[in-house]
Order: structure tokens, then sequence, then C-alpha cells
């Protein structure tokens, strides 16, 4: 009997116990049998809980159960996995690289679902994506190249306006770099790796990589961000377009256009390059050494005759401008007043700018409309300095007959005083 008492006191306790450890645990948990679980488990298992909780998802209200299925009322009580990882809660497990792109638009692309959350977020992921050569690869089974998680992350989604976002524009180069610049993932290619070490020299990676600014393109400016694949050597002016307008619209009325399909020569790629685009100069037209026209047009070509004239215009342009410059830098340093001229010299200046893009009309006649134009302008800036220059002669010239003037009035008036002054003879 008096074992038996001893036996409900300890049974007793350890209800009493176990009443009081269980709220204490709960404290911990969020009730989501995925999180609670998963949190408890090792490396790669717990990573998921771990990192979860800055992903867009996660912050939208989405959970573990929405992109795995399962249930996430069972399984962490009774500690069992299959009771959450259960067939009857459409359990789709991890999926593997070829299917991960149907896993995420399952929602991506579903248009009625993803109104709820973002009406403005495109919902054309996977249609783009099939058609990029990352796609046709993933297709085949090829599981080096780019899916969703390669560039998005996983576990850990960001916003792409978030500036730590894999994706976001600073960041684009070195997420496609880390594939398209390993040697060892690229060998069976046969493609080169050199893109993001070129790209980063550029013109356009030394002003978004190095000075931040958000107008120069990233690589998916020229690839597209889904449909990443080169530009067709005919649509490389309408990628280069999207900023360089200009340029883009004479081009295509330009000779090369047709010429440069023909030979299938990279539109604006032949002269300028595509990842190492540097800065352009007067030296690339004309005749001269550094000239580019000369490498495909020789002297009695069309072409050749053009480059020369082109570039004749484009020095009378800069040389009036010259001396224009000159002229109203004397003025002023001489005392007068040339605000109007300086405004008409920044008008005549903005014409060699407008002029350097009006090149890509290749079409010495149209060019020399524009030059033209600039040397008109300098032509009023040089009247305005040398109209200066004159008033600034008159004033020395008045200066110069007036003060011997001047100085004979005083020698007068000294002589009359004297006389005044002194005593009669
Ligand atoms: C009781 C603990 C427990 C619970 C609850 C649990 N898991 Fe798991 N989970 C595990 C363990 C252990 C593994 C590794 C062994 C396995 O695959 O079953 C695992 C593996 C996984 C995997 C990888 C499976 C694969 O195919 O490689 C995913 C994804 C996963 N769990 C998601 C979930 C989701 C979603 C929930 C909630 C609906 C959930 N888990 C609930 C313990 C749990
Ligand atoms: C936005 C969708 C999404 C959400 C939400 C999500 N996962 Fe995953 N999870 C994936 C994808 C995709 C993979 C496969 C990743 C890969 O192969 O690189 C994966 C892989 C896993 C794996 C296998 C890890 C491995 O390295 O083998 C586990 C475990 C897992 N998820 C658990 C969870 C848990 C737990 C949660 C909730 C805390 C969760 N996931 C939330 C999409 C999601
Ligand atoms: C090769 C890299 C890459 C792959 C693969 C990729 N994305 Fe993107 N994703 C990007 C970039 C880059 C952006 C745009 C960033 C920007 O707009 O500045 C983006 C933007 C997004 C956006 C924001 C809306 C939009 O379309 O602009 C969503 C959603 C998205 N991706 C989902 C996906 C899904 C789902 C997949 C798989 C089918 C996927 N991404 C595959 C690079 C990638
Ligand atoms: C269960 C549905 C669902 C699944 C599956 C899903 N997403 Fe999402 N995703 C959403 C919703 C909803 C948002 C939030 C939209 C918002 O609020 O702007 C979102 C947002 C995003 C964003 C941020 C877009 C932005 O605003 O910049 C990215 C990137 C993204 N998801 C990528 C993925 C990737 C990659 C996968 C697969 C691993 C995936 N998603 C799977 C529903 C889903
Ligand atoms: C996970 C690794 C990986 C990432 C990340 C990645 N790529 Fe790729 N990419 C590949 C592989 C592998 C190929 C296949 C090579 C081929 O085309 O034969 C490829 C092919 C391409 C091609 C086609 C090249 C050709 O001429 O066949 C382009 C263009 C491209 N990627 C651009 C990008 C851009 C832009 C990004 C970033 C937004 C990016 N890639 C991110 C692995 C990656
Ligand atoms: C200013 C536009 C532009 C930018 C920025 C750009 N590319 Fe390209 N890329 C091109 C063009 C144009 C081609 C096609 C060249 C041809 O076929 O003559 C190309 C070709 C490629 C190819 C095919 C192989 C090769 O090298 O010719 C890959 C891969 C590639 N780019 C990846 C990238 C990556 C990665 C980045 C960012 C680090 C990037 N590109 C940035 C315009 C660009
Ligand atoms: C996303 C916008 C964008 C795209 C796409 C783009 N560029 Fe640029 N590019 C810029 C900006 C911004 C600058 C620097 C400002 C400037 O000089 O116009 C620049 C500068 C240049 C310069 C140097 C101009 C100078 O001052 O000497 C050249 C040449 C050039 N780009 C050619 C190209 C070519 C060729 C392509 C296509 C293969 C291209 N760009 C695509 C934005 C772009
Ligand atoms: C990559 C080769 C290449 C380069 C570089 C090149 N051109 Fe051409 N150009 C051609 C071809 C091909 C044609 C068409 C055949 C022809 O008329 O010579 C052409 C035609 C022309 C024409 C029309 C000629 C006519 O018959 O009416 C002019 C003008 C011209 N180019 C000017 C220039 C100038 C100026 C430059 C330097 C800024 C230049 N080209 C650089 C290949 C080139
Ligand atoms: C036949 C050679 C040739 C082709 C093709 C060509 N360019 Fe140029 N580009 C030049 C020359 C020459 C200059 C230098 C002008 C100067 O500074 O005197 C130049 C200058 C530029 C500049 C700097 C001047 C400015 O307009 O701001 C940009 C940007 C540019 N090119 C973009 C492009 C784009 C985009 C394309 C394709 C639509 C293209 N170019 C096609 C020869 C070419």
């Amino acid at each position: 009997m008096r074992c038996g008492t001893l036996t409900y006191h300890l049974l007793f306790l350890l209800l009493l116990s176990a009443l009081v450890a269980v709220p204490a645990a709960a404290q911990d948990e969020t009730g989501n049998s995925c999180i609670d679980c998963h949190t408890d488990l090792d490396g790669k298992l717990a990573a998921p809980a771990m990192t979860m909780t800055e992903d867009v998802h996660y912050r939208r209200g989405l959970f573990c159960q929405d992109c795995h299925g399962g249930n996430p009322e069972r399984g962490f009580a009774e500690g069992d996995p299959e009771l959450a990882h259960s067939r009857r809660y459409d359990w789709r497990g991890a999926p593997k690289a070829i299917d991960i792109p149907e896993f995420c638009t399952r929602c991506h692309a579903n248009v009625n679902y993803m109104k709820q959350y973002n009406p403005s977020l495109r919902v054309d992921q996977l249609l783009e994506y099939r058609s990029s050569r990352h796609g046709e690869l993933l297709a085949e089974g090829d599981e080096n190249v780019a899916q969703c998680v390669s560039c998005h992350g996983v576990h850990g989604i960001l916003s792409v306006s978030d500036s730590r976002s894999p994706v976001h524009r600073a960041n684009i180069p070195a997420t496609c770099g880390a594939c398209h610049a390993d040697k060892a993932l690229m060998k069976p290619y046969s493609l080169p790796t050199d893109q993001l070490a070129k790209y980063s020299s550029s013109v356009h990676g030394v002003l978004l990589l190095e000075r931040g600014d958000a107008a120069a393109p990233a690589c998916n400016d020229c690839h597209g961000n889904h449909g990443a694949t080169p530009p067709g050597l005919n649509s490389i002016a309408n990628a280069c377009g999207e900023c360089h307008a200009l340029n883009r619209d004479l081009f295509n009325k330009s000779p090369h256009k047709k010429a440069f399909a023909e030979m299938e020569l990279g539109e604006c790629t032949t002269c300028h390059g595509h990842h190492d685009v540097t800065k352009t100069g007067d030296f690339m037209i004309g005749t001269g050494d550094k000239s580019i026209c000369i490498d495909c047009h020789e002297d009695g070509e069309a072409g050749f005759e053009a480059a020369g004239a082109m570039k004749a215009q484009l020095d009378s342009l800069k040389n009036i401008l010259a001396s224009a410059e000159e002229l109203l830098e004397r003025a002023e340093q001489g005392g007068v007043d040339v605000e109007s001229g300086r405004f008409d010299l920044q008008q005549a200046r903005n014409v060699l700018i407008k002029a350097r893009g009006a090149i890509h009309s290749f079409d010495p006649e149209s060019f020399t409309k524009v030059t033209e134009t600039g040397i008109t302008e300098a032509g009023i800036v040089m009247e305005i300095g040398e109209a200066a220059l004159h008033d600034l002669w008159l004033r020395q010239v008045g200066l110069a007959i007036t003060i011997p003037l001047i100085l004979l009035v005083a020698l007068a008036l000294y002589w009359k005083i004297r006389r005044i002054e002194s005593p009669k003879h």
C-alpha cells in the first residue's frame, strides 16, 4: 500500500513538471510544425527555417507549406515528419533543379493569384525563361545553367528593389559572373569567360560599379532578365538603342545597316565592342591612322571620301569654337562684359556634342547640316567677341587721346597760375 502511494506521488509530480515544461518550450514555437521541427534539425535541413525571416514570401504571409506543400499542423508534437510531409496535403518536397521553374511559376505565372498580392508584378518569367539559352539547356537536363534559384537565391529571396538582392542592379554583374567567369563550369560550352572582367573595365561597368550610376547598363539590360540570350546580330542596335536612341535611329537609316547585315557584322559592336565598350573620340573618324573607317574603306571609295569630309567638317567646327572662345576670353580680360556671347558659345558647343552623335548617319550631307548650325552659331559668338574687342579698342584709343589732352590742359593751367602768382616786373 505504502509503495503504491509513493508511485502515485511520483506520477503526480511527473505530470505536474510536464505541464509546467510544455508552455515553457512553447514560447519558442511558432505553431507551424515545419518551422518548429526544422529549427531543431541540423545543417541543410535547419538553414531554410533560420533564413526565412527576411524572405519576401514569408513577409507576405507565405510559409514553407505554400511552396513545398504538406501539413503545417501535424508532425512536430508527434515527432513524426511523415505526418507533415503528407501526400494528402500536396507534398512536393524539395524540387530538383530541372523542376524549379515550374515550381516557382505555379504562382508567378498565375495572373489571378499574383493580382491578389501585387497587380503590377510581371507574370511572364516562365515564358521568357523558356526562350532563353538557360531555359533551353535546362529542359535538356543540363543543371549547370541558371534557373530561378541561381539568380534569386532561396529561403531568403528579396525584392529586386532591395539593394541586398543578388539581382539588384549593381549586384547583377557579380551574380551572372559567378558562373560566366568560372572557367571550370564553362569548360564544356566553349564560351569565353571574360565577360565580367571586360564589362567591369568598360565605360558602362565603371559607371555602374564604381560611380553607382544606375543609368549605365548591367548584363540584363542588353540580355534581358529572364530571356538571357545574346542579342542577335541584327537586333544589337535595338538593345543599345534602349538608351542611345538617337544613335540607333541614325544607324538604322545609314548605309551600314544593310551592309553590316549582309556581312554578318554586329551592328554597333563592330565599331564599339560589346563587353569592352570604351570612351570614344574624334580620332575614330577620318582617314588618320587611328580612324576605324579605314579598316574597311580604302582610298578612292565613297566611304573613304565621306570619312575625310566628315572629319574636316568636325575640325572646322572645333576650330571656330576655339577661336570664338579665345576672343571672348580676351574681351573679358579687358573688362568687357560678354555674357550673351558666353550663352551663344554654350549653344554652339552643344552642337558639337550633337554632331558626334550625328556621325551615325554616315552621310556627309546630313552631317554637314548639323555642323553648319554650330559653325553659324559660333560665327555669331565671333561677332560678339569682335564687337567687344572693338569696344575695348575704342576705349583704349579714347584714353590714348584724352590722357595727353588732360595733361596739356593741366600744364596750361599750371603755367597760367605761375604767371598770375609771379610778382609784376
Ligand atoms: C517532426 C519534424 C519535421 C516536421 C514537422 C517537418 N519536417 Fe521536413 N524534414 C524533416 C526531416 C528529419 C527531414 C529529412 C528526412 C526526410 O527527407 O524526411 C525533412 C526534410 C524536408 C525537406 C527536404 C525533402 C527532400 O525532398 O529532400 C523539405 C522540403 C521539408 N522537410 C519541408 C517541410 C515542410 C514544408 C514541413 C511542414 C509542412 C515540414 N518539412 C515539417 C523533419 C520535419
Ligand atoms: C518560395 C518558395 C519556398 C519557400 C517559401 C520555402 N522553400 Fe524550401 N526550398 C525551395 C526550393 C526551390 C528548394 C530547392 C532549392 C535548391 O535545390 O537549390 C527548397 C529546398 C528545401 C530543403 C532542402 C534543402 C537542401 O539543401 O537539400 C528544405 C529542407 C527546405 N526547402 C525546407 C523549407 C522550410 C522548412 C521552409 C519554411 C521555413 C521552406 N523550405 C520554405 C523553395 C521554398
Ligand atoms: C539569369 C538570372 C535570372 C534567372 C534564371 C531568373 N531571374 Fe528573375 N530576375 C532576374 C533579374 C536580373 C530581374 C530584374 C531585376 C530588375 O528588374 O532590376 C528579375 C526579376 C524577377 C521578378 C520581379 C518581377 C520581374 O519580372 O521583373 C520575379 C518575380 C522573378 N524575377 C522571378 C523569377 C522566376 C520565377 C524565375 C524562374 C522561372 C526567375 N526569376 C529566373 C534574374 C533572373
Ligand atoms: C505560393 C506562391 C509562390 C511561390 C511558389 C513562389 N512565389 Fe515568389 N512571390 C509570391 C508572392 C505572393 C510574392 C509577393 C509579391 C509582392 O508582394 O510584390 C512573391 C514575390 C517574389 C519576388 C519579389 C518580386 C519583387 O517584388 O521584386 C521574387 C524575386 C520571387 N517571388 C521569386 C520567387 C522564386 C525564385 C520562387 C521559386 C523558388 C518563388 N518566387 C515561388 C508567390 C510565390
Ligand atoms: C548558374 C550559373 C549561371 C548563371 C548564374 C548565369 N548563367 Fe548564363 N549561362 C550559364 C551556362 C552554363 C550557359 C550555357 C552556355 C551555352 O550557351 O552553351 C549560359 C548561357 C548564357 C548565354 C548564352 C550564351 C551563348 O551565346 O550561347 C547568355 C547570353 C547568358 N548565359 C547570360 C547570362 C546573364 C546575363 C546572367 C545574369 C543575369 C547569367 N547568364 C547567369 C550559366 C549561368
Ligand atoms: C552593353 C550591352 C551588354 C552588356 C552590358 C553585357 N553584354 Fe553580354 N553580350 C552583348 C552582345 C551585343 C553580345 C553578342 C556579341 C556578338 O555576338 O557579337 C553579348 C554576348 C554575351 C555572351 C555570349 C558569349 C560572348 O562573350 O560573346 C555571354 C555569355 C554574355 N554576353 C554574358 C554577359 C554577362 C555575364 C554580362 C555582365 C557581366 C554581359 N554579358 C553584359 C552585350 C552586352
Ligand atoms: C541601360 C542603358 C544603356 C545601354 C543598354 C547601353 N548604354 Fe552605352 N552608355 C550608357 C550611359 C549612361 C553611358 C555614359 C553616358 C554617355 O556617355 O552617354 C554610356 C556610354 C557609352 C559609350 C561611350 C560614350 C562616350 O562618351 O565616349 C559608348 C560608345 C556606348 N555607351 C555604346 C553602347 C553600345 C554599343 C551599347 C550596346 C551594345 C550600349 N552602349 C548600351 C547607357 C547605356
Ligand atoms: C566594318 C567595316 C566598316 C567600317 C568600320 C566602316 N564602314 Fe562604311 N561601309 C562599310 C560597307 C561594307 C559599306 C557598303 C559598301 C560600300 O559602299 O563600301 C559601307 C558604306 C559606307 C558609306 C556609303 C558609301 C556609298 O557608296 O554611298 C559611307 C558614307 C560610309 N560607309 C562611311 C563610313 C565612315 C565615315 C566610317 C568610319 C566612321 C565607316 N564607314 C566605317 C563598311 C564599314
Ligand atoms: C561604323 C562605325 C560605327 C558604328 C557602326 C557605330 N558607331 Fe558609335 N561612334 C562611331 C564614331 C566614329 C564615334 C566617335 C564620334 C566622335 O567622338 O567624333 C562614335 C561615337 C559614339 C558615341 C559617343 C557620342 C555620342 O553620341 O554620345 C556613342 C554613345 C555611340 N557611338 C553609340 C553607338 C551605338 C549605340 C551604335 C549602334 C546603334 C553605334 N554607336 C554604331 C562609330 C560607329
